[in-house]
Formats: structure tokens, C-alpha cells, sequence
């Protein structure tokens, strides 16, 4: 995807003026258009409340969004391609289809707001008048979340090349932690965003084997270990993880009441997937916490359905590979999170009843540089032994514009240029399960 910036210099104010002026000339003409003019939506009355809502969150200084849409003047050279792009729903990006589930964190515009930024776009953008504007939105320096009550940063910065792949990149920081924690927010920062294509921060609690060969406080990767059985360990973990970013992604923010545990003495792993673009960096990547004001009745744990085992044909535009399981205990169902590479297409989380009804809980029409979750409006208690299921298509043709080559059979791999099946899913059991004691079946459990 490409952004072209506007000519935000002297000949976008000229244009904009010579619109002002002639849709003046127009409406002073008779009363019934001087009527439609004061009808005519302006940027801080109308127009200003909806990008606070639904776009400033990335179209702000310093976030993902390469131009703000914060003032007057920096909105207004835009009208057209945000008119353009709010009614072609590119924008705010969202591709959970709308006949599946409701979500909390869907921040579609209604078609009434549609139309309103549209009749704002096309009677010459007007800024109206700043008394009538809402109060700026406030937000913490630099932060998504409120002010975190805690700032883990990678120590050490990793070097990253100009070109070619970038093996994953761990760096294990100690929590620093002396009693246990309990997370109710938090937000993965890198600073180098253009490179991160994904990074994970795991828990590794104080007793726990993973790594414990590996350094502390530097970055490594795990092609540095001799042993096989180490290199293979890096990339398969029970420790639970305390949030994944990737571009357009969240900051996770679990309902009163609910939290991810962090045991005193943990390490927070940092697991980093860099991508090359022509330009070499360094990438300090750092994750902000935002404690529970007191101890939560339950404990928020991230499992995932993964199908690690098939291999997509050359050419094949809608190649379906599922697996699906049963839960070993009840649970919560809170959010989703669908993990593909660049052939990607569409992903599903199903539950299979015993009548042999699939109800579909999220589909979701892939797009590999928005990976985002999708948090259901109600959670959803599933009873011990549900069987959930996770459904992945991939366009592994010509016509997938993302497709490095559609000549190829591909398989799992860490690299973009082969795939991945991962149904990440978030549920919320009692504060004194965690992940390890989950999995054991319960004997009361049908
Ligand atoms: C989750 C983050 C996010 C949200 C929310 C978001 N945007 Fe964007 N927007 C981006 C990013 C990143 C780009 C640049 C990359 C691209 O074009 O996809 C972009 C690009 C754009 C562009 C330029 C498209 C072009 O022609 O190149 C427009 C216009 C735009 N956004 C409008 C909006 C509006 C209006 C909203 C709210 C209704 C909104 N965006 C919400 C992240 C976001």
C-alpha cells in the first residue's frame, strides 16, 4: 500500500479558498440555497467527533497513520480520498463480515456517518466554527492505553538489516517483578514500526524450562544454540502470552474483573518478527502495563487452534485447511485473534454442535497487513467439551496481489513467504487456573 502526500503548500489553500468563494457566489443566489448551505456539514460541528472516534487512534502524531487528521488544516487537504475511502469502508480498517457476531472493538461508521463526511467532502470541506468543536481528545503521551503503571523495554536494541530475512529475534527481560501482577492493560510499542511485522511478549514464569539456556537481557536468535532440541523449543512454548502486536493491532484491555497474570520473579520474553525494507534500523521494542486496581476474579489466558501440517498447491485462489478441538473446561470465550501470512485469505472460528449445526462466531476476510482482534460485545461461556473449530482459506494465485509466487507448494514457516495457521483466542477462567492446570481435563467436565 502506498500513501501519496498532498501538497499541503500554497496551491491546496488557493483551491480550497476558490471552492469557498464559489459555493458563496452560489448560495447567496436565493434563500432556498442559502438554506441548503447552512445545512451544508462543517469539519468541527460534524466532521471532528467522528475522526476523534474513529480515526484518530491511528491518525494522530507519532502513530501508524502517515498523515494526522487532528486539525482543521491537516484534514482539510484530505476531504476527497477520506470521503473516498470511508465509502469504499477501507477505511477505518475492519474485515470481521457483518453477518457474523458483534464486537466491541468494530469501529465502522454507520451509513448515516458515511453520508455525513461525504455531503461534508463535496459541499467544499468547511471548517465551520471552532466554538462548536468537541473537546480534544486526551490522550496518554504516546500511549493508546492510559499512563502505564509500568514500562518494560527491551534492554538491549537490535541491529536490523537493510534487505533480506531477519530470523525471529528473542530478547529475555526480567519483570523485576517481587509479587505477582496482574495486568489489566497493555500496549506493545516498537520503534521502529515499519520493520515489526509482528512481535510477541510471552510470561515466563520463575520455574518455568523454556530458554533456560539462553542469555538474558541481549537480543538472540535461536539458530545461535547448538542444540537441536533447543532451536526447535524456541518456537513452542506453554508459557501464556501477555500480548501480540502487529500493525493496526490493538492495545489489549480485558473488563473489570479479568486480567493477565504475571507471577512475581517472571521474565517477559520478547519474541520479534523484523521485516526488511530497504532501509537499515534499529528497533527497541517496549511494552506498557497497566495494572488491576485489585485482584480479578478471573484470569484472562490466550490458546490458540494450529494446524501446522498442510501444504497449499501452486495456484490453488481458496485452499481450506481446518482443525478444531475440544475445551477441556469451561471457559469464557473473550476475543479473537487470526494469524496468516501473505496468501492469507479468509478465516473462521466455528463451534460444532453435537446436531451437527456449525455456528460461526467470526469470519473474517483476511488482509495480511492488518491483523487485528476482534473482541466479542458479549463474551460467551463455553461449556467443558465444546468443540471450537478455526477454518483458513489461502489464495496462493496471481490474482493475490500479496503472493510472492504462486508457482511455489507452500507449508508452515516463520518467514512471510510461507504460511501460517494460528486461531488465537482469548478466554477468561477463574483466577485460580492457569494455563497448565486448564488443559487438565476436569473429571466433572461432560
Ligand atoms: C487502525 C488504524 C487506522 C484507523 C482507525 C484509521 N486509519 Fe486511515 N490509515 C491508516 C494507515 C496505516 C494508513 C496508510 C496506509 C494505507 O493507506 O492503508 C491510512 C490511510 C488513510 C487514508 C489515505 C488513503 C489513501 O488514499 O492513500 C485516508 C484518507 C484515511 N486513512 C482515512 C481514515 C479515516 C477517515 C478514518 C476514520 C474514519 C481512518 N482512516 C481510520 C490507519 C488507520
Amino acid at each position: 500500500m502506498s500513501v501519496v502526500t498532498p501538497k499541503i503548500g500554497a496551491l491546496a489553500i488557493v483551491a480550497s479558498v476558490t471552492l469557498l468563494l464559489a459555493g458563496a457566489t452560489k448560495s447567496s443566489s436565493s434563500a432556498s440555497a442559502r438554506k441548503s448551505a447552512q445545512a451544508r456539514p462543517t469539519f468541527y460541528k460534524d466532521v471532528l467527533p467522528l475522526l476523534q472516534d474513529h480515526c484518530q487512534v491511528c491518525h494522530r502524531e507519532g502513530k501508524i497513520a502517515p498523515m494526522p487528521f487532528v486539525t482543521y488544516q491537516q484534514t482539510r487537504p484530505w476531504a476527497d480520498a477520506i470521503k473516498q475511502a470511508v465509502q469504499s469502508r477501507q477505511m477505518p480498517p475492519w474485515f470481521a463480515d457483518p453477518r457474523y457476531g458483534k464486537f466491541l472493538n468494530d469501529p465502522s461508521l454507520t451509513p448515516q456517518q458515511i453520508a455525513l463526511i461525504s455531503a461534508w467532502a463535496d459541499s467544499g470541506a468547511l471548517a465551520g466554527s471552532p466554538k462548536e468543536a468537541p473537546p480534544p481528545k486526551q490522550w496518554a503521551k504516546g500511549w493508546n492505553i492510559p499512563q502505564p503503571d509500568k514500562v518494560v523495554q527491551m534492554p538491549q536494541p537490535v541491529k536490523l538489516p537493510a534487505a533480506g530475512d531477519v530470523e525471529y529475534t528473542y530478547e529475555i527481560v526480567p519483570s523485576g517483578f517481587t509479587d505477582d501482577k496482574w495486568v489489566q492493560m497493555s500496549e506493545i510499542r516498537p520503534s521502529s514500526r515499519e520493520h515489526v511485522h509482528h512481535a510477541v511478549v510471552y510470561i515466563r514464569p520463575p520455574n518455568s524450562k523454556w530458554l533456560h539456556n539462553a542469555p538474558v537481557g541481549v537480543p538472540f536468535t535461536p539458530s545461535s544454540f547448538a542444540d537441536a532440541e533447543e532451536r526447535a523449543e524456541a518456537h513452542a512454548t506453554t508459557s501464556d502470552m501477555l500480548l501480540v502486536y502487529a500493525p493496526g493491532s490493538e492495545p489489549d484491555r480485558w473488563p473489570d474483573g479479568m486480567a493477565k497474570f504475571v507471577p512475581a520473579g517472571s521474565d517477559l520474553v520478547f519474541q520479534m518478527h523484523y521485516t526488511t525494507n530497504g532501509h537499515a534500523a534499529i528497533d527497541q521494542t517496549s511494552i506498557g502495563m497497566v495494572f488491576a486496581k485489585q485482584a480479578p476474579k478471573q484470569c484472562v489466558l490466550t490458546l490458540q487452534l494450529t494446524n501446522h501440517t498442510f501444504m497449499i498447491p501452486p495456484r490453488a485462489d481458496d485452499y481450506r485447511v481446518e482443525v478444531s478441538g475440544a475445551l477441556p473446561n469451561d471457559a469464557t470465550l473473550l476475543s479473537f485473534f487470526p494469524h496468516m501470512h501473505l496468501r492469507g485469505k479468509r478465516f473462521e472460528y466455528n463451534v460444532l454442535h453435537d446436531d451437527g449445526a456449525i455456528e460461526t462466531l467470526l469470519r473474517v476476510n483476511y488482509d495480511f497487513h492488518w491483523q487485528l482482534s476482534y473482541r466479542l460485545a458479549q463474551p460467551r461461556l463455553l461449556k467443558a467439551e465444546t468443540r471450537l473449530q478455526a477454518v483458513a482459506w489461502y489464495d496462493n494465485s496471481a490474482d493475490n496481489m500479496h503472493n510472492p509466487d504462486p508457482n511455489k507448494f507452500v507449508t508452515w514457516g516463520g518467514q512471510t513467504y510461507e504460511e501460517m495457521m494460528v486461531g488465537f483466542f482469548d478466554v477468561a477462567v477463574p483466577a485460580s487456573v492457569d494455563k497448565e492446570r486448564f488443559f487438565v481435563r476436569n473429571a466433572t467436565g461432560r
